[in-house]
C-alpha cells in the first residue's frame, strides 16, 4: 500500500534565494539534544559546525555547554575524555537504536507523486525534512509485536509500521525562544535543523551559484562587445 501523503512545508531555506532560519535551527537543536539523541547519533557533523555562519551560530560558550552535556569520547584506557570543537556529535550504535541522521533528511524523500514517477519533485522539492516532520507527527497509538519487537503503527512510514516510538508530544521541550511546543512546530523545527546537518553549505553553495552566474553575464556582454569590433571593419 502507499504511504499516506507528505503535506508540502514551506521552509526558509526553499528556493534558489533561501537561507536557512537561525533561531528555527536554534529550536531544532534544542528538539535533536533533549529528544532525538537518546537512539539518534550525528556521527558526520562536526561540533565546530554549530558556530560557523549558516548554521545555528553558536556562541563559543554556548557550544562549550552543548559539548559539556555529551557523554565523553571512548579513550583507549577506558576513561574517556571530554568532547572537543573538532570532535563530531556521538554515534549511537546498537541494540534499539535508531539510524545516524546526519545525512537523513537527503536520504528520504517525501514527495513520490504523480503515480510513483517523482516528478513533483521538480518543482516541489526531494522532500526529505517534510518527510521527516511527517513522520514524527504521523504516531498512531497502535502496536505490534514482530520477531520479539514491537512495532508502532506510522502510515508515513513505508510499509506503516515502524520500530521508532512516537517521541514528540505537545511541550515536550520548553524553547528558550519561548516560541509554543506544538507537535507540528517541534517536528518542523528538527526537520529543519536537520536539514542543515545534511545540506551545511547550502548558503554558501547558493551564492556560489549567483557569483558564477554574475560572471558568466559580465562575460558574455564583453564577448559580445569584442566580436562587435572585431568584425566591424569586415561588415
Ligand atoms: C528511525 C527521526 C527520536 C528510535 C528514525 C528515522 C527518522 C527518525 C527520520 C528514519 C525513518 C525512515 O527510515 O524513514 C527521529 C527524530 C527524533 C527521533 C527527529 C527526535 C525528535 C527517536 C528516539 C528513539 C528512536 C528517542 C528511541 C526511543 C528509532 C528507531 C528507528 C528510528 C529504532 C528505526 C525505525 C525502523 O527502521 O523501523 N527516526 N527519531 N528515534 N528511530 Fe528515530
Amino acid at each position: 500500500a502507499l504511504a499516506q501523503p507528505v503535506p508540502d512545508i514551506a521552509y526558509s531555506f526553499e528556493g534558489p534565494f533561501g537561507t536557512y532560519d537561525t533561531a528555527q535551527l536554534r529550536r531544532g537543536l534544542q528538539v535533536y539534544s533533549e529528544v532525538c539523541s537518546a537512539c539518534h547519533g550525528l556521527k558526520y557533523v562536526p561540533l565546530r559546525s554549530l558556530t560557523e555562519p549558516g548554521g545555528p551560530r553558536l556562541t563559543a560558550d554556548r557550544l562549550r555547554d552543548l559539548m559539556d552535556l555529551l557523554d565523553p569520547v571512548p579513550t583507549a584506557d577506558g576513561a574517556g575524555r571530554p568532547h572537543q570543537a573538532t570532535d563530531p556529535f556521538p554515534a549511537r550504535e546498537g541494540e534499539g537504536m535508531g539510524p545516524d541522521l546526519s545525512l537523513m533528511a537527503k536520504a528520504r524523500a517525501g514527495f513520490h507523486g504523480p503515480f510513483g514517477t517523482g516528478l513533483t519533485q521538480l518543482w516541489r522539492g526531494q522532500g526529505g525534512p517534510e518527510y521527516i516532520a511527517a513522520y514524527l507527527a504521523a504516531f498512531t497509538e497502535d502496536t505490534k509485536e514482530e520477531a520479539g519487537a514491537v512495532h508502532y503503527r506510522n502510515p508515513v512510514f513505508p510499509g506503516g509500521w515502524t520500530a521508532m516510538p512516537q517521541v514528540l508530544f505537545e511541550d515536550m521541550v520548553a524553547y528558550e525562544d519561548g516560541t509554543p511546543a506544538t507537535l507540528p512546530q517541534m517536528a518542523e523545527d528538527v526537520s529543519a535543523f536537520l536539514m542543515w546537518t545534511a545540506e551545511p553549505k547550502l548558503e554558501a553553495r547558493k551564492r556560489a551559484g549567483f557569483v558564477a552566474v554574475g560572471l558568466l553575464g559580465l562575460l558574455t556582454v564583453l564577448l559580445f562587445a569584442l566580436h562587435r569590433r572585431l568584425w566591424t571593419r569586415l561588415r
